[in-house]
């Protein structure tokens, strides 16, 4: 059986999509608290999981395959077997302020509000600017408002949300979007499976 880990979350319909064009069996129901589903036909189990979760299942080889985003796989600064860029998923990763904030480069330090740690620090940490990370675990655009944070290091899609909350974009950093991950392990494994579905994910 190969086992798949999906991110939940704003990649997963899109991800689930992605399979179906591999002629498998729709087993996913998002809607139900169910966590893992099977395609018996096919032996193939999808477990959903949390975004950074699916680099340490897949890394473990507990998953054979993975959907993750870039963002993610980035902020974990780990060496992962990328099998294909999916091309959906796509956002940026980029810094946001307030709109009549003074620009941060002209602070001494910056603080700056993140998910992404890894990601905000070597960015900085290359353009030689000081920085404190204050990390939070989400709504990250609330930190520059209430006056926790300089700025945000932050991905953005539609950009509505800094929108919502009166901030802009000051710099974009990188381009992020959905990959297709693999243990080496099982990529040995199942070698001809996987790179059949790498060209029919490409061709579809
Ligand atoms: C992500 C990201 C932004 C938002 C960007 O958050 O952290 O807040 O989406 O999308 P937009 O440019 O289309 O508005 P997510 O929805 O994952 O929620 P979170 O902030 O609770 O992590």
């Amino acid at each position: 059986m190969l086992r798949v880990g999906l991110a939940k979350g704003r990649l997963c319909e899109a991800a689930i999509e992605s399979f179906k064009k591999l002629d498998l069996n729709e087993v996913i129901d998002l809607k139900s608290r169910k966590l893992v589903f099977k395609d018996m036909e096919n032996n193939i189990e999808y477990i959903l999981l949390k975004p950074s979760d699916v680099v340490t299942y897949v890394e473990n080889g507990v998953c054979d395959l993975g959907v993750v985003g870039s963002d993610v796989i980035m902020e974990r600064q780990e060496t992962v077997y990328e099998l294909a860029d999916l091309d959906f998923g796509k956002c940026k990763f980029s810094i946001a302020t307030m709109k009549d904030a003074e620009d941060i480069m002209s602070l001494d330090k910056v603080r700056v509000a993140t998910k992404y740690p890894n990601v905000a620090k070597k960015y900085f940490e290359d353009m030689n600017k000081e920085i404190e990370i204050i990390p939070l675990n989400g709504s990250v655009e609330l930190a520059p408002l209430v006056g926790l944070a300089d700025c945000i290091v932050d991905i953005v899609e539609t950009g509505n949300t800094l929108k919502a909350n009166n901030l802009v974009v000051v710099e974009d950093m990188h381009e992020v979007s959905a990959r297709l991950i693999c243990n080496s392990i099982s990529y040995r494994f199942h070698q001809p499976t996987l790179i059949k579905w790498v060209e029919q994910l490409k061709e579809a």
